[in-house]
């Protein structure tokens, strides 16, 4: 109505492949080091909101799948810094906000479903959605996206941007679903104790120069083999840092570090790197692949794993020529429990924060 005023927006996840890990500034919620993540295909995993500002709301209020959820500090910080740069005149930006947000796939689970709920509803300043959650301020670009740490301590300058876009190339991202439950510890608070207690962070810090531009090199180049590699590197510093950090937090499961292992001996088995993987602050275990390969990729997991429903384009049929001869994939002859992955989603890579029509946002 001429009374309120309505945005519809829908988002997917971002997978990092260089982790954001680590403040330099909590309250601005700026990082440490820049991290790199690729944006996932909005048509499998996708948050939807509506944001809707009146002058008949008493408060600010936030529903979150169906549900009335806290309005936190942090959803404060990014509401007040969008009336802030209100430009529809004095009027909306003293109107309360209802933000209502919804999942497809399951929250808190460690595929940075909190950084796209706020990416979509703010899509259109990464320095806004960065004050909801880091790695958010990542979702809103299409294709591969690096978030800059920034050096002024106002933090206007750590902004993200794209790398490429989804078309330069066509990497696939199979998402192993090992646990639906809530993460063990959430990120702002584990990674707050990492900066506090770990002496493996500065180490970590050190060397991310250098795997910065080894990942940027790879993305220009579609190199597969080095982009796999820095990612695994990555993710395994990232956990390790981790277990570093005093209380150590665990995120990584015996079915997570399984594929992990899975990963090694089916790349060792094929004489090339035909998977990469990394996993966030979760159990979830993603991995790289090339399109020609996810079938492959797909088969040979369904040896090594009792798996559940594989959800996505599998791409076309596995040459059988290429699974690695007297690849039996478990790698533990004579061992009985067979580590089950729940689901498998395979994911194109995305299109970034859309502004979509009512209708869609309805549906
Ligand atoms: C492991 O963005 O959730 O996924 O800024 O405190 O909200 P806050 O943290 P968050 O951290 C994400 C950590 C990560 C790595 C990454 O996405 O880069």
């Amino acid at each position: 109505s001429d009374e309120s005023f309505i945005a519809y927006a829908a988002a997917a996840p971002n997978l990092a492949l260089i982790k954001y890990w680590g403040k330099r500034d909590s309250r601005l919620v700026l990082p440490l080091n820049n991290s790199i993540s690729v944006t996932l295909d909005d048509q499998l995993m996708r948050t939807v909101t509506i944001a809707t500002a009146s002058p008949e709301f008493a408060e600010d209020s936030v529903e979150l799948n169906g549900k009335p959820a806290e309005v936190t500090d942090r959803m404060r910080a990014v509401l007040q810094s969008l009336r802030q740069r209100c430009q529809r005149g004095q009027d909306l930006a003293s109107w309360k906000v209802r933000v209502a947000t919804r999942n497809s796939f399951p929250t808190a689970a460690g595929l940075a479903s909190s950084s796209s709920g706020f990416a979509d509803t703010l899509r259109w300043l990464s320095t806004v959605a960065r004050l909801g959650s880091g790695s958010a301020c990542r979702s809103l670009f299409a294709g591969f996206a690096e978030w800059s740490a920034g050096q002024r301590p106002d933090g206007v300058d750590s902004t993200a941007s794209q790398l490429a876009s989804a078309g330069h190339w066509d990497l696939r991202v199979l998402v192993c679903v090992v646990g639906a439950g809530a993460k063990s510890a959430p990120s702002t608070q584990a990674m707050a104790r990492t900066v506090a207690t770990s002496s493996l962070l500065p180490a970590r810090l050190s060397c991310l120069p250098d795997r910065l531009a080894a990942v940027r090199e790879a993305v220009a180049g579609r190199d597969f083999a080095s982009l796999a590699e820095m990612s695994m590197r990555d993710s395994n510093c990232l956990h390790a840092v981790c277990a570093d950090t005093y209380p150590p937090v665990h995120y990584l499961t015996d079915a997570s570090r399984a594929i992990i292992d899975f990963v090694h001996r089916l790349n060792e088995a094929s004489g090339r790197v035909v998977l990469g993987y990394t996993a966030d602050a979760g159990p979830n275990v993603c991995l790289l692949a090339q399109p020609a390969d996810v079938h492959l990729a797909a088969g040979c997991l369904q040896r090594a794993f009792d798996i559940g429903p594989v959800v996505g384009d599998l791409g076309e049929a596995a040459d059988n020529s290429k699974v690695p001869s007297g690849w039996a994939g478990d790698g533990s002859e004579g061992a009985t429990a067979r580590h089950r992955i729940e689901s498998l989603l395979i994911c194109r890579l995305g299109r970034g924060a859309l502004d979509i029509p009512q209708a869609e946002a309805a549906a």
